[in-house]
């Protein structure tokens, strides 16, 4: 049996923290043991929002940095830049000939830009859509790990591929499926006792992958709490609750039951409970921001990576794109 084809974009913005390593990340990397991946950063998707970006491969490049610390694998998978695969483009022109006004015009996230941007609202935004199903498409990809916030444009990508094969009478693209992760994603709350992190809650209630030992110790010290149990047995707080959830996350279980025993039995000091929880978290962070480091500083390794992960992706896209064409009609 073939191998499902699994592709996903990742945006090159921000820095890895904590909540996206407990989301997607530890997902994907999970992945590529069972399935044909595809992981690309979408550095040409970038230019809608930021129309003069000075730093685009700089971005391109930490943001790769940093997923391939978590353990993607350009051995087994396929990662690469975007901007590398000029095939993608060579297909977003086909399906956006295929594609009409009015469905891209009433796209939630189309919408959403313009309203936010009146200014800015750029054919590039608005065929949003059709690249990301490029993206898809070249590679024949099956399932694509999405949050839900992509489900709309995954419908769109299956619309379109269903649309080119039934103008072609083809079967040159399957229809490719969201995968959501449900009880795999482990939702780890902001610092500030409301939320998650990473979402709006700023980079003092966030762990990134990148911080150094003192920020981290810093971070959770400061990290809100209450002024304690006055009940044995008491329900948590959310603010405690969420601290539990960190604890949960990088402590052992013993010192988890440690400190819910302390709890119950009002004798907890939370100070204690967060110093504990900051060693264990660098003890967590370090093999990742050691990692991005020794990367960061390796530019012949990341050039060999990016070249053949660029190769890779381009086997796989100059097949489909000659099936396309010759299905079209062109000459190949
Ligand atoms: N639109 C996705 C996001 O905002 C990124 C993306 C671009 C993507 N192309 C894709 C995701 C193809 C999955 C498949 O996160």
């Amino acid at each position: 049996m073939t191998k499902d084809i699994v592709c996903s974009g990742i945006r090159p913005t921000g820095n890895l923290h904590l909540g996206n390593y407990f989301g997607a990340l530890r997902n994907f990397v999970a992945m590529q043991d069972e399935y044909d991946c595809y992981f690309f950063i979408a550095d040409y998707h970038s230019l809608t929002t930021h129309p003069t970006p000075g730093s685009i491969y700089d971005d391109a490049r930490r943001i790769l940095v940093q997923y391939l610390a978590c353990g993607l694998d350009p051995e087994r998978s396929t990662i690469y830049l975007q901007s590398d695969l000029p095939e993608t483009v060579e297909l977003y022109l086909f399906l956006n000939m295929n594609a009409y006004l009015g469905e891209l015009e009433r796209v939630t996230s189309f919408k959403d830009k313009v309203r936010q941007n009146p200014n800015n609202v750029n054919a590039g935004l608005l065929t949003y859509p059709t690249l990301m199903a490029a993206d898809i498409l070249i590679h024949k990809a099956t399932k694509v790990p999405v949050g839900k916030d992509q489900e709309q444009h995954l419908e769109m990508t299956r619309t379109f591929a269903q649309r080119f094969n039934n103008m072609y009478h083809s079967e040159c693209f399957p229809l490719p499926q969201a995968v959501g992760f449900g009880q795999q994603l482990v939702k780890i709350p902001a610092l500030n006792g409301a939320g998650k992190m990473g979402k709006s809650e700023g980079e003092a209630s966030t762990i990134f992958l990148t911080d150094e030992p003192d920020v981290i110790r810093k971070k959770i010290m400061k990290a809100k709490s209450d002024s304690g149990p006055t009940e044995p047995n008491q329900t948590k707080p959310e603010e405690i609750e969420n601290l539990f959830t960190l604890l949960r996350v990088v402590s052992t279980a013993d010192t988890v039951e440690h400190f819910d025993h302390l709890y119950n039995t009002c004798q907890i000091r939370y100070g204690d409970l967060k110093k504990q929880l900051a060693e264990d978290m660098e003890k967590f962070i370090a093999p990742f921001r050691e990692r991005i480091k020794e990367l960061e500083a390796d530019d012949a390794r990341l050039r060999r990576i990016m070249d053949l992960g660029r190769d890779k992706a381009h086997a796989s896209a100059s097949r489909t794109l000659s099936e396309v064409r010759r299905t079209i009609g062109y000459r190949n």
